[in-house]
């Protein structure tokens, strides 16, 4: 039997447009029409993972409008399972992304059916993935749920949840066996839980802590201390949109293979640089024979 990794989170289509750069406030800018790719973080996390191999089911919600069925069967062809996917009466979730000349990314996501459904039980799984897209309090009940039935979980604080209190986050991070952050999540978060550093929160929750830092790569902070740090490979960056969702999903998919963290942090490591080559979030994601080639490079 495969490994078996569920992911819970919002399903995207991306409507990307190409600028010189990111919009200032009070700016208008021109753009050609927008390019569609297939997006959300969850569906990007769980794409990333079925790539390596790995065994994956997807929760989450699409409408039921034709980026709702391309969205289907993207994730169909990825070999990503679907049967936990609802289709809702209202339209898919989408984010509108602007892509900087320099590969850089602002995303306004409109939550469409991810807003709109309630995730079932599902079967029992060994690695329950989730980011916050779908907010904290759909995601909360489900890292207890499969927390208690005895999943690895991964959380991915992303975006970090605004309006959260301390007592929220704890109740989340107290189910959480991997939290991957990035930097800038990082420090809203240290802020929020008053914490001095990645060690401190590792420990208090007995949790590994993951920051990850572009291309400066990647750092995992386990609970008794232990920091290894990851390289970014260099790559030419098209586009970062999904390196992040990239990371995790590979992160998850190696630890489903039994792999031990500090492995599954370089793999993760690898593949999210190697995500920023193509434009769009899932078409530059790595399959596991790419990431050997490049490893052995
Ligand atoms: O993390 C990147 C993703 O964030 C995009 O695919 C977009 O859909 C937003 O959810």
């Amino acid at each position: 039997q495969s490994p078996r990794i569920l992911v819970l989170g919002a399903l995207n289509a991306d409507l990307v447009c190409h600028l010189p750069h990111i919009v200032a406030p009070g700016e208008t800018i021109m753009a050609a029409e927008p390019q569609v790719f297939f997006g959300g973080k969850g569906g990007n996390q769980a794409v990333a993972a079925a790539r390596m191999g790995a065994s994956v089911g997807m929760i989450g919600a699409v409408g039921d409008d034709d980026h709702g069925a391309a969205m289907l069967a993207n994730l169909q062809q990825n070999g990503v399972a679907t049967d936990l996917v609802q289709k809702m009466p209202c339209a898919s979730g989408q984010a509108w992304i602007q892509i900087a000349a320099d590969g850089e990314n602002a995303i306004i996501v409109l939550p469409g059916a991810n807003d709109q459904f309630d995730a079932k039980a599902a079967q029992p799984c060994d690695v329950f993935v989730s980011q916050m897209e779908l907010g904290l309090p759909r995601v909360a009940p489900k890292l207890r749920e499969f927390h208690a039935q005895g999943a690895v979980t991964v959380l991915n604080m992303a975006p970090m949840p605004q309006d959260a209190s301390v007592e929220e986050v704890v109740d989340c991070l107290l189910h959480t066996a991997h939290l991957v952050v990035n930097e800038l999540e990082w420090a809203a978060l240290q802020q929020l839980m008053q914490v001095e550093d990645s060690a401190d929160l590792a420990r208090t929750f007995d949790t590994a802590v993951i920051v990850t830092r572009g291309g400066d790569g990647a750092e995992m902070t386990s609970p008794d201390g232990t920091v290894t740090r990851s390289t970014a490979t260099a790559v030419e960056v098209v586009d970062t949109t999904g390196a992040g969702d990239t990371f995790v999903g590979v992160y998850a998919a190696m630890l489903a293979k039994g792999q031990p963290p500090a492995a599954a942090l370089n793999h993760a490591t690898r593949a999210a640089s190697m995500a920023c080559r193509a434009l769009g979030a899932q078409s530059g994601m790595p399959r596991e024979e790419d990431l050997d080639m490049m490893g052995a490079a």
